[in-house]
């Protein structure tokens, strides 16, 4: 019997459509779910025709690979990625290759391939984005590990991987757990991204009375922007045109103001602060969605503490593409992308992944969520100074900056005024007024640490370390 090219264990939305993927490029599969009753619904269903076998158990599952075998796990992550891999082990062979193509913590995937690597097995780590349709299509893809392993798996991946202008949408991206960490940032950037957006829906709804309907035109437009023009505008557009089945209003209303999370921009925020990285914005998102999902306790302080008084104010029009509400999204989400790159510049360094910001930039432009024109500034960026410390000081990202910074500055106090919180633009505008100001007051709390605890401080006219026994 003709042993199949690769291997797929989970038959989820996601790993059904990666099997379907790889097999329309060529790829005979073979598929196997822990409940076979799953394995054959599909292989009765969308599998149906395809080059795409079943297996009942996963000694049948090896045995049905050709050598060296290549598995994809498409698996919850944590404990059932563990699971599958000790369950898997005792039929693997010397140079058989797992990878975890779920959302796995970065660590996790750290210890998993050395541990694997030092049995002689081979197992890539790696980031998969695009959601359903994006895997069935081309998803852009974030594989880590061993060079030699992603060598044994380029040519599906590549064929795999959405493709634009300059290649397809996946590189070898480092090593030990750099694919997983490279995904975690970039859905921190996605959540970043998510709530900026809301914010601007949020201020045209209620400060410029807006229809939803609206707002979408002004969403539409933005796509068509070089600034703006991305996937998560582009479907911004279509949930805020879309109408309840039911009576015809904006769906959108009727959806309860809770955003829950499944742990990646917790752990991009963690990952930020234990790097000494600097990612209000992107911190302001996760945050903004612990505070939506308090609901009962936002409900009872509206009554105890007064609703905002929100003042209708001219933000704009929609010939001008309300200027000042774009200029907080541009700003706002380009310090998103700018966090996120810190991040990983950081974390190349403390992890040895010697990231290359380029093509991280280039693998975003095609099939993720994140992907956007901007990304190709991001990535002339770090083509002309892969050192570059900090995207706001590119001369592009830095003309934008001059641009749009009153426009930021003018809808942070406009917002602040109604009682309107947008955390987004206010941690943009923070974190740029603090990234363009030499001096900050952090002076002063030098010498409160060195008054009540002795901690020293450096000064600014000699070197040193100094004490001074402060007079109370
Ligand atoms: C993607 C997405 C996806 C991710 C969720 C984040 O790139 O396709 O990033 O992998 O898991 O969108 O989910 P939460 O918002 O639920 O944390």
């Amino acid at each position: 019997m003709t042993k199949a090219h690769f291997g797929l264990v989970g038959l989820g939305v996601m790993g059904e459509n990666l099997v379907l993927n790889a097999e329309r490029n060529g790829f005979s599969s073979v598929v196997y779910n822990r409940t076979y009753s799953k394995t054959e619904a599909f292989l009765n269903g969308r599998g149906a025709g395809k080059n795409i076998s079943g297996a009942i158990d996963l000694r049948d599952f090896v045995a049905q690979l050709e050598r060296p075998r290549r598995i994809l796990m498409m698996v919850k992550a944590g404990t059932a990625t563990d699971a599958v891999i000790n369950q898997i082990s005792p039929f693997l062979e010397e140079g058989d290759l797992l990878i975890d193509g779920g959302n796995s913590l970065f660590s996790d995937t750290e210890r998993r391939v050395a541990d694997l690597e030092s049995k002689s097995f081979g197992y890539i780590g790696m980031g998969v984005s695009g959601g359903a349709k994006g895997a069935l299509e081309g998803p852009s893809m974030m594989p880590g590990g061993t060079k030699v392993s992603y060598q044994a798996i380029e040519s599906l991946l590549t064929k795999m991987a959405a493709q634009v202008e300059d290649g397809p949408c996946v590189t070898y991206i480092g090593p030990g757990g750099s694919g997983h960490f490279v995904k975690t940032v970039h859905n921190g950037i996605e959540y970043g991204i998510e709530q900026i957006l809301a914010e601007g829906y949020d201020l045209m709804k209620r400060v410029c009375g807006m229809t939803c309907d609206e707002i979408s035109t002004v969403f539409e437009n933005w796509n068509k922007t070089e600034e703006l023009s991305s996937y998560l505008v582009e479907i911004t557009e279509i949930c805020l045109r879309t109408k309840d089945p039911e009576d015809g209003s904006d769906l959108v209303e009727k959806i309860m103001d809770k955003a829950g999370q499944k742990g990646t921009g917790l752990w991009t925020v963690v990952s930020a602060l234990q790097l000494g990285a600097s990612v209000p914005t992107i911190y302001a998102s996760l945050n903004g969605r612990v505070m939506s999902s308090m609901k009962q306790q936002r409900e009872l302080a509206e009554t105890i503490l007064g609703k905002p008084n929100v003042k209708t104010t001219d933000l704009g029009s929609l010939s001008d593409g309300m200027a000042p509400i774009m200029d907080a999204v541009v700003l706002s989400t380009i310090a998103s992308y700018a966090q996120g790159m810190e991040i990983l510049r950081l974390a190349s360094l403390e992890y040895n992944y010697n990231l290359n910001m380029t093509s991280i930039a280039q693998i975003w432009k095609g099939g993720c969520i994140i992907r956007s024109t901007l990304l190709n500034r991001i990535q002339d960026a770090y083509h002309q100074n892969p050192e570059l410390p900090n995207l706001l000081i590119d001369p592009w990202f830095a003309s934008q900056i001059q641009q749009r910074l009153a426009g930021l500055t003018k809808v942070v106090s406009i917002a602040a005024q109604s009682g309107i919180p947008v955390p987004c633009f206010s941690s943009t505008l923070d974190y740029i007024n603090s990234y363009r100001t030499s001096r900050l007051p952090q002076n002063l709390v030098q010498a409160m640490r060195d008054c009540f605890g002795s901690h020293t401080y450096e000064r600014i006219d000699k070197s040193g370390s100094f004490h001074t026994e402060w007079v109370d």
